[in-house]
């Protein structure tokens, strides 16, 4: 990860996604939409504009006091902060920064504004979306129309989305621009408790098939103070991170609020069979759940897990990133650099798996170094090409986790690996 506008010194805590972060954050996106349209039934995708009429801001809440957080102002350093648990009791009477009296605290609405066309004034006003699922909800009827659907049904997307926060924080985990995949369950109202019930079990158990370790995972239920103006009820889904249990997703039962509010507003009648259907809500974060599934797989050795090579005695890291989100599949390393015939038939095996794998080739340092730097970034396998190769057709296959090396056949490459991958 880099920080966005890093040149420039930096911007809003922002940050941009690197080639092996990037890779993550699509296998994360990838394993949740697989999970949601294929493992599901009755699920289908979306993917609405960002930008969207203002009025369904209106109509959903965000505009008015629902979504805004408490802001005090410093009266000496003028910084702004927010008035959340960290903070409650303790800015009222000094500033965080440089111990300042504080203003009483006042709402600050998160929506970010731009505007849209030539003219910049009131009737051009436009809001970046603050949640992926509205674009949903204003869907609703194209949606029942065109693919013919029968509640109980849920319709996933995945998103941008950008709240003006006033306080960003810890790395990526509050930013003001992220990522949302949310998946919204339309149902009869009576069967809204036991779908709750269904949805939460059923994220939890992702995230847990994807690695993260029972003991930092738990759910949460949100007392009713703390609900957002849509909830009727709330579970978080929370990791433990270095900096405290966290927020990662919110299971939601938002009843009829945005159905009953966009037909009042808009005038469309967004009813099923004469009622409004019930939403139950599974809202993650793309960006959150990255961080989760980083710090969740990253160990640090002392004294390395080897025992042969010049790097014993050095902290060794491993990222044991479950097999659908590794960035890298499979590494391919001559043993050797400075032999044309080895780095010519590595090559050739690079070019072997590469149309199957997401691959990587490394000549670069010794090969007890190249083996730490790929265990580093989480890559499964390593398929090292030596002088035998050359004779017997075969290389030698080392897992990530166990370390242990085995020599196959070139011609079998291709299956063994997909086999492990795929399995
Ligand atoms: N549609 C419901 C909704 O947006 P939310 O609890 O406000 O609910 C859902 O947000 C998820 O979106 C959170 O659990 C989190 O993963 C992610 N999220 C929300 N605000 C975020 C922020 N400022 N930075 C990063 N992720 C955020």
């Amino acid at each position: 990860m880099y920080p966005s506008s890093e040149i420039y010194g930096g911007f809003g805590s922002g940050y941009d996604f690197g080639p092996l972060g990037v890779e993550l954050k699509n296998n994360i996106k990838s394993a949740w939409w697989e999970e949601m349209r294929k493992r599901h039934d009755n699920i289908v995708g979306l993917d609405s504009a960002i930008l969207m009429s203002p009025k369904i801001w209106e109509a959903s809440g965000h505009l008015t006091a629902g979504f805004a957080d408490e802001l005090v102002e410093c009266k000496k350093c003028h910084k702004r902060f927010r008035l959340d648990k960290t903070y409650r009791g303790r800015a009222y009477v000094r500033c965080f920064e440089c111990g300042g009296e504080v203003t009483k605290p006042r709402k600050f609405n998160l929506m970010m504004k731009t505007f849209v066309g030539p003219v910049e004034d009131k009737a051009s006003t436009a809001y970046l979306r603050a949640e992926t699922c509205q674009g949903i909800y204003v869907n609703f009827n194209n949606i029942i129309n065109s693919m013919r659907l029968k509640l109980p049904f849920g319709v996933a997307q995945i998103g941008k989305a950008f709240r003006n926060e006033i306080t960003p924080g810890n790395f990526i985990y509050r930013t003001r621009e992220f990522e949302q995949m949310e998946m919204q369950w339309f149902c009869k109202p009576e069967t809204a408790p036991q779908f709750f019930e269904y949805w939460k079990k059923e994220r939890m158990k992702w995230y847990l098939q994807l690695g993260i370790k029972k003991e930092n995972l738990r759910a949460r239920e949100v007392s009713q103070k703390e609900l957002a103006h849509y909830a009727k009820r709330v579970v978080d889904i929370e990791y433990k991170f270095p900096f405290g249990w966290k927020e990662i997703e919110g299971i939601h039962n938002r009843g009829d609020w945005d159905l009953s509010n966009h037909s009042k507003h808009s005038g469309q009648d967004l009813k099923y069979e004469g009622y409004y259907p019930h939403i139950i809500e599974t809202s993650g974060g793309a960006d959150r759940s990255f961080l989760a599934f980083l710090v969740d797989a990253f160990q640090e050795i002392k004294g390395g897990r080897s025992k042969t090579t010049e790097s014993v005695k050095e902290v060794e890291t491993v990222l044991k990133l479950h097999k659908d989100l590794a960035p890298i599949k499979v590494a391919v390393l001559p043993l050797v650099k400075n032999k044309p015939e080895l780095t010519k038939k590595a090559k050739e095996v690079h070019k072997l798996l590469k149309p199957h794998f997401a691959i990587q080739y490394d000549e670069v340092g010794s090969i007890g170094r190249r083996y730490r730097r790929q265990d580093e970034i989480g890559t499964l396998f390593a398929v090292t090409v030596d002088f035998d190769t050359l004779k017997k057709k075969d290389v030698t296959l080392r897992d990530r986790d166990t370390m242990k090396q085995k020599r196959v056949k070139i011609k079998d490459l291709v299956k063994i690996l997909k086999e492990k991958l795929e399995n």
